[in-house]
C-alpha cells in the first residue's frame, strides 16, 4: 500500500521531469476485460475529463466495451475533483450510490481515482472501505491494468504517489468528440496559489515536448478534427521547465502552422501572459480570439494572500492590450469571494473590475478550505451568509455583461463549429470562435463543420442562429 502524502506532494526539486515513452504496457493481461463492461463517473476540471478519454483508452486497450449504465457494469471508475468541497461531495454522493450497489452485486470492481484520491487526509478516510477495490491517483491511473489483475489475484490495491511527477507518452485514447479534442501540452502546477489543491495533486510544472504536441495536432487533424484545445493549469508557462527558451507563444505559433481549422488554450495565467503570446494570438487567423483569463479577486491586497503575484493594473493591461490587439476577442474569468479577510471594501473592487473589464462570462465560487494549504490555516470572519449575498451580487453582475456581450452579436454572422445535436428540439449546436454557444436550425450533415451562422436570438448564456448562406 503507498499512501498519499502531503509533505512529499509539495516537494520540488531541480530535477528536470522524464519524458516516459514505454511506461505503458499492458503485455499479457490485454483481455483481462473480455465480454465484460467498464462505466467511467468524471468530476472537474478539463483535465479530468481529458484524462478519463485516457483511462477509456486503457480500458479499452485491455477488451472492455464502455457503458452508460451502472447496472451492467463489471467494473466502475470514479474519477475525482478535490477542488473545492461541493466536488468532494458530489463524489461522495455517488460513492454512496456505489456502496448500495456493491451490496447486491458484490463482483463489481469500485476504482476511486483523481484528484481527491491524491489527498492525505481523504485516502486515510476511505482506504478501508470494503467496496472501493483499487485507488490510484493522477501520477499512475496508466497502470490500472495492472492493478486490475493485482486485484483479480491478491485483493485490495492502493496505490498513490505523492511525486513530482513525469510526463507519460503514448497512452491510448478514446475521445467524446470526433471534432473537437484536448491536448495536454504539460502537467502539475508550480504556482501554489494560497488557497489551491492542485499543486498538492497534480504535482509540479512539467510540459511535454513541442515535438510530440505538433504530431499530436497532425494526426488530429489529419482524422477529421477541426478543434483542438491546449490544456494546462497554466499553458502560458509553457516551456518554463525546459533548459532552452521556446515559450507558448512559439508553441502557439508552430501548432498553428499544423492549419488545424481551430486552435484554444485553457488557462492562461496573468503572471504569464506576454505580449509576444498577444502578437501571435492576433496574427493567427486560426487562434480563436477567446482568453479565459482568472482574476481571483479585484482586490490587490486579497491577491497578494492569494499569492496570484499579479496587480490589478498589470491585470488591466493585459486586458487592454488583448482588446486593443484581437477585434471580436471574447474575455472570461474565474473569481473566489470570501477569501480569509475579505472585507466589503475587497468585494466591492472585484466589483469594480468586473464593471471595468464587463466579461462575457465568469466561474464564480465561494472559497472553500482545502486541507493541507496555507489559506485553510487564515482566519477567516466573515460568515456564510455574508458570503452567499456577495455571490449573488456578484453573479447577478456577471449575468448582466454576459446578456450585453451576447445581445452585441444579434443579426451578425459568426463562424460556428457544428457538434451534434442540440438539447432544444430540431436544432444542432456549437460555438462561434469567441466561444459562444450557439443552437441552430440546421442539416445533420452539418455537424462537424464550420459554417456561418447568423445570430437571430439571444439570451444570458447561449445564442439562437440560422445558417447564413448568402
Ligand atoms: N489553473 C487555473 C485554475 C484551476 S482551478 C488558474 O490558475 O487559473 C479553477 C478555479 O477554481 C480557480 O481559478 C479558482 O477560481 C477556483 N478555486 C481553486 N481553489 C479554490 C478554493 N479552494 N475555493 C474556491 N475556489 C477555488
Ligand atoms: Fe491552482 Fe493557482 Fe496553480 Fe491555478 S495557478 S492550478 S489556481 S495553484
Ligand atoms: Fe479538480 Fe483536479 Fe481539476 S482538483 S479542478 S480535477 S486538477
Amino acid at each position: 500500500m503507498n499512501l498519499p502524502n502531503m509533505l512529499d506532494a509539495k516537494k520540488r526539486t531541480k530535477e528536470e521531469s522524464k519524458i516516459l515513452y514505454d511506461d505503458y504496457n499492458i503485455n499479457e493481461i490485454n483481455d483481462l476485460g473480455k465480454d465484460k463492461k467498464y462505466l467511467i463517473l468524471t468530476y472537474g476540471c478539463q483535465m479530468n475529463v481529458h484524462d478519463s478519454e485516457y483511462i477509456s483508452g486503457i480500458m479499452e486497450d485491455i477488451g472492455y466495451t464502455k457503458t452508460e449504465d451502472m447496472n451492467k457494469a463489471d467494473v466502475i471508475i470514479v474519477n475525482t475533483c478535490a477542488i473545492r468541497e461541493n466536488a468532494h461531495n458530489k463524489a461522495e454522493g455517488m460513492l454512496g450510490r456505489i456502496k448500495h450497489l456493491k451490496e447486491t452485486k458484490e463482483d463489481i470492481i469500485v476504482i476511486f481515482c483523481g484528484c481527491m484520491a491524491q489527498e492525505e487526509g481523504l485516502v486515510n478516510k476511505i482506504k478501508d472501505y470494503k467496496w472501493i477495490d483499487i485507488i490510484c491517483g493522477t501520477h499512475n491511473y496508466h497502470k490500472i491494468p495492472e492493478y486490475l489483475y493485482e486485484y483479480m489475484d491478491k485483493g485490495k490495491v492502493c496505490e498513490v504517489y505523492s511525486i513530482e511527477g513525469n510526463v507519460i507518452e503514448n497512452l491510448p485514447v478514446i475521445r467524446d468528440s470526433k471534432y473537437t479534442a484536448w491536448v495536454n501540452i504539460q502537467y502539475g502546477c508550480d504556482k501554489f496559489c494560497t488557497y489551491c489543491i492542485v499543486p498538492y495533486t497534480r504535482g509540479k510544472q512539467r510540459s511535454r515536448k513541442s515535438e510530440d504536441i505538433i504530431d499530436e495536432v497532425r494526426e488530429l487533424y489529419n482524422n477529421g478534427y477541426q478543434e483542438v484545445t491546449l490544456l494546462g493549469q497554466n499553458v502560458n508557462a509553457y516551456g518554463k521547465d525546459f533548459n532552452n527558451d521556446y515559450d507558448f507563444a512559439d508553441l502557439l505559433g508552430e501548432v498553428s502552422q499544423t492549419g488545424i481549422p481551430r486552435i484554444r488554450f485553457v488557462t492562461s495565467h496573468p503572471w504569464d501572459f506576454t505580449d509576444k503570446m498577444v502578437e501571435v494570438i492576433s496574427k493567427c487567423d486560426n487562434i480563436m480570439p477567446y482568453i479565459h483569463l482568472p482574476i481571483q479577486s479585484g482586490s490587490d491586497r486579497i491577491l497578494k494572500l492569494m499569492g496570484r503575484k499579479y496587480t490589478i493594473k498589470e491585470y488591466l493591461e493585459i486586458v487592454r492590450k488583448l482588446r486593443e490587439k484581437i477585434p471580436n476577442v471574447s474575455i472570461t474569468t474565474d473569481i473566489i469571494v470570501g477569501f480569509p479577510g475579505e472585507t466589503e471594501e475587497d468585494f466591492q473592487k472585484t466589483l469594480d473590475i468586473v464593471n471595468q473589464v464587463k466579461y462575457d462570462l465568469a466561474y464564480t465560487f465561494i472559497f472553500s478550505p482545502r486541507e493541507g494549504t496555507p489559506a485553510a490555516k487564515m482566519e477567516d470572519n466573515t460568515p456564510m451568509e455574508e458570503k452567499k449575498e456577495r455571490l449573488a451580487r456578484l453573479n447577478e453582475l456577471i449575468n448582466k455583461y454576459a446578456l450585453e456581450s451576447n445581445q452585441k452579436m444579434l443579426n451578425k454572422t459568426y463562424d460556428v463549429l457544428i457538434l451534434g445535436e442540440s438539447d432544444k428540439d430540431d436544432k444542432y449546436m456549437g460555438y462561434t470562435d469567441n466561444m459562444k454557444l450557439v443552437n441552430v436550425k440546421c442539416d445533420k450533415e452539418l455537424v462537424g463543420k464550420i459554417i456561418p451562422v447568423k445570430i437571430t436570438g439571444v439570451k444570458t448564456w447561449s445564442l439562437d442562429g440560422e445558417v447564413n448562406d448568402k
